[in-house]
This record gives C-alpha cells, sequence and structure tokens, in this order.
C-alpha cells in the first residue's frame, strides 16, 4: 500500500510537471493534455481545399444575394448598378422622385408585396402597418413605427426603400435577405396599405 502512494505521488508530481503551470512563460510548446480549441481547422486565404469538390478553398457568392455591407445586386443579369432602381435614397437627402422606371405597379407586384411584407414586417410592424406587430408585445422601447403615420406617409417611396435596404435604428437592413425587385413591391404594398388606412 505505501508503495503504491508513493508511485501515485510521483506519477502525479511528473503530471503537473508535464503539462506546466499556467501563466508561465516557456519557450517550448507546452504538452497538451486537453487542447481545448487552442488548434482548429482553418484554411488560410486563397489556398486550395480538398473539402470542396472543385478544390477551390475561396467560395463564390450565392447567386442572387448581396453579402453584408453590400447594396449592389452581384448577378449580371440584373439590371445596371448606376440605375435609380438600386440606387434611389443612396445620396444624400435625394430619394428619387416616385418608383423608378424599371418598377410597373399592377396587382402582381402588389401581390408579391403583400407577401414578402407578410414574411419580413408583420412581426414588428403588425399585418396592418400600425407598428402593433407581436413584437410590440413584448419590445415596446423605442416603439416600432407606425408606418400608417402621417410622417411616414408622406416619405418618398425612394425613403421607404432606404429604410428597408439599410435598416432604422433597431430594424435591421434588408438588402441581403430581399433582392431589389421585391423591396420596391414590398414599398408598394406600404403605399396600398397607407391608401386604405389600415384597421387598428
Ligand atoms: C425587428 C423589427 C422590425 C422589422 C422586422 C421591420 N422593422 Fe421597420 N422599423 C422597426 C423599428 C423599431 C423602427 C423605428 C426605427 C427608428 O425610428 O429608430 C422601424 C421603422 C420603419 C420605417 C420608418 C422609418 C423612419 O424613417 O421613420 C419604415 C418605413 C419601416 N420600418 C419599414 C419596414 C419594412 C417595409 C419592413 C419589412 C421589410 C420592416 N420595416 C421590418 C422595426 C422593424
Amino acid at each position: 500500500m505505501r508503495w503504491f502512494f508513493l508511485i501515485l505521488f510521483a506519477v502525479a508530481v511528473m503530471f503537473a510537471v508535464g503539462i506546466g503551470p499556467r501563466g508561465e512563460k516557456f519557450s517550448k510548446p507546452p504538452l497538451y493534455v486537453f487542447n481545448d480549441m487552442d488548434w482548429q481547422d482553418k484554411l488560410k486565404f486563397q489556398k486550395p481545399s480538398e473539402f470542396f469538390e472543385n478544390g477551390q478553398g475561396a467560395r463564390k457568392p450565392v447567386a442572387n444575394t448581396v453579402p453584408i455591407g453590400y447594396t449592389f445586386p452581384t448577378s449580371p443579369d440584373s439590371a445596371p448598378a448606376e440605375s435609380e432602381y438600386f440606387l434611389n435614397g443612396t445620396f444624400g437627402d435625394y430619394y428619387g422622385d416616385g418608383m423608378p422606371a424599371e418598377v410597373t405597379v399592377d396587382n402582381a407586384l402588389l401581390q408579391r408585396g403583400q407577401e414578402r411584407y407578410q414574411i419580413f414586417c408583420t412581426p414588428c410592424h403588425g399585418t396592418s402597418g400600425n407598428g402593433q406587430g407581436i413584437v410590440s408585445k413584448y419590445w415596446a422601447i423605442p416603439p416600432t413605427a407606425n408606418l400608417l403615420d402621417p410622417r411616414v406617409v408622406a416619405m418618398p417611396d425612394g425613403q421607404i426603400f432606404w429604410t428597408i435596404t439599410h435598416g432604422k435604428g433597431l430594424m435591421g437592413p434588408y438588402n441581403g435577405a430581399i433582392p431589389a425587385a421585391d423591396r420596391w413591391a414590398i414599398t408598394a404594398y406600404v403605399r396600398a396599405m397607407q391608401a386604405a388606412g389600415g384597421s387598428k
């Protein structure tokens, strides 16, 4: 029994010396018993990778998406980036005049806008746009904007589009999640709700 404790003690001392006291400086890398997350697989810029089928480490942007921080379309088949269609509201206080030429407001556009509005905006702004969405029941400060408010009704179309694109205050930007065409459709639908007056 005495030998057992002696050996146990010796092993414990060797173990403690082996892993080294924490916080001291060593010139050699320590013996890692638990390496926590100190070593992780990663890929350096522009390096190949066997993980992907084409052997290319860097990935291309997914079609029809816009990386966060970018406003312009990444797919070549969409309208030129200089078009007011995409730029509305990005120049100072100029929000364009009405809807851009590429947008035709018809029933199909409004239906698309309604569908997209209900997916993306109702939780906060409510089905009628009055700002009483489900979020307002739990999270009331600062209040979600009432889209039927005369202040929002007076905004140019481009400013609504701009708000959806860039967000405002606690409202996040939607340029990554909602393509430009759908942002205009939602803008048109917000106009329709305002014209209808909404129900409280
Ligand atoms: C996470 C909750 C949330 C979602 C989702 C949301 N909003 Fe907002 N929105 C807000 C809040 C909060 C404000 C008030 C921001 C402020 O004034 O600081 C606001 C403000 C606005 C305004 C008024 C901007 C101004 O200048 O006063 C418009 C227009 C608007 N939202 C449209 C939309 C549309 C369209 C969608 C759907 C694409 C949407 N919002 C989705 C929370 C949200």
